[in-house]
């Protein structure tokens, strides 16, 4: 079992349900995520068979580093409910998760995800409008947006004043990151600093998004990612941002 001290603001190279099992229960108050969407299990665009088809520049066309991203859908979402089950155990009772997903057409018809959170104490979808995009499918309109599913146990609460912010945000996706399907680093902020979370953990790290973002605003974090390239990845990342802010307090300390 992991002492949340010893962790705390690091990346733990590793299965996000394994390592999640290795925490006390309501160690964190907020989970903030974005798990594969598995794409490559998709009908009809390309990414099947891993030639891309008319997504051939997508940069998930290849997957990540070390992960397909291609379950059959009913094991996908068995297991995303398993880790969303963990999430909630580690989550303190006034705690939340924002689960990031992506609804697609399958087959003709929406796939919106409702097997995956079914009798979660879903309280709110956020949607997150994108930026551009293109759509080769003549049935059906360009989607722009992403949703964020709150998770909510009965005593979360917003942070002062958040609330009167809508329920529709608009930030463009991240394009300056190696990583082929990153946060933007202002929505991950808009949701933390929305929240009096203290501890933050994100099961899928990718990148180290959530990471930057909760260092930015203060906040502690705990990732998982089970990509050793990732994990430095992030380590760098959070390196970065960490030497700029002492370039600009040891500036600040000059003038
Ligand atoms: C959508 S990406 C997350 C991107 C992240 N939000 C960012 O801003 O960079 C999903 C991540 O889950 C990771 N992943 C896939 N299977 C995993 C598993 N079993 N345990 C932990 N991480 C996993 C992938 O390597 C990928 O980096």
């Amino acid at each position: 079992m992991y002492i949340i001290d010893d962790v705390r603001n690091s990346f733990i190279c590793g299965d996000a349900l394994q390592e999640m099992k290795n925490f006390p229960d309501e160690s964190f108050d907020l989970a903030v995520t974005s798990p594969p969407y598995n794409l490559k299990n998709s009908t009809g665009n390309g990414m099947k068979n891993g030639t891309g088809g008319k997504w051939a520049g997508a940069a998930l066309v290849n997957g990540y580093a070390t992960y397909d991203d291609n379950m059959p859908y009913d094991k996908y979402c068995e297991w995303q409910r398993e880790c969303l089950a963990e999430m909630m155990r580690l989550i303190k009772p006034d705690g939340a998760i924002f689960y990031n997903h992506k609804w697609r057409v399958q087959g003709g018809l929406i796939q919106d995800r409702r097997e995956i959170i079914s009798g979660f104490p879903v309280r709110q979808i956020i949607i997150w409008k994108r930026k551009g995009g293109i759509n080769f499918n003549p049935g059906y309109f360009l989607p722009t947006y992403e949703v964020i599913y709150m998770i909510a146990k009965p005593g979360f609460k917003l942070a002062d004043k958040a609330n009167r912010l809508g329920d529709v945000w608009e930030f463009p996706q991240e394009m300056k990151n190696k990583h082929p399907a990153p946060f933007p680093v202002a929505l991950i902020e808009r949701i933390i600093s929305s929240t009096n979370a203290k501890i933050i953990l994100d099961p899928f790290m990718g990148s180290g998004t959530t990471a930057v973002a909760a260092k930015n605003l203060g906040r502690d974090f705990v990732g998982i990612e089970i990509s050793s390239e990732y994990c430095e990845m992030s380590k760098e990342r959070l390196a970065l941002c960490q030497t700029s802010e002492n370039i600009q307090s040891q500036q600040l300390s000059l003038l």
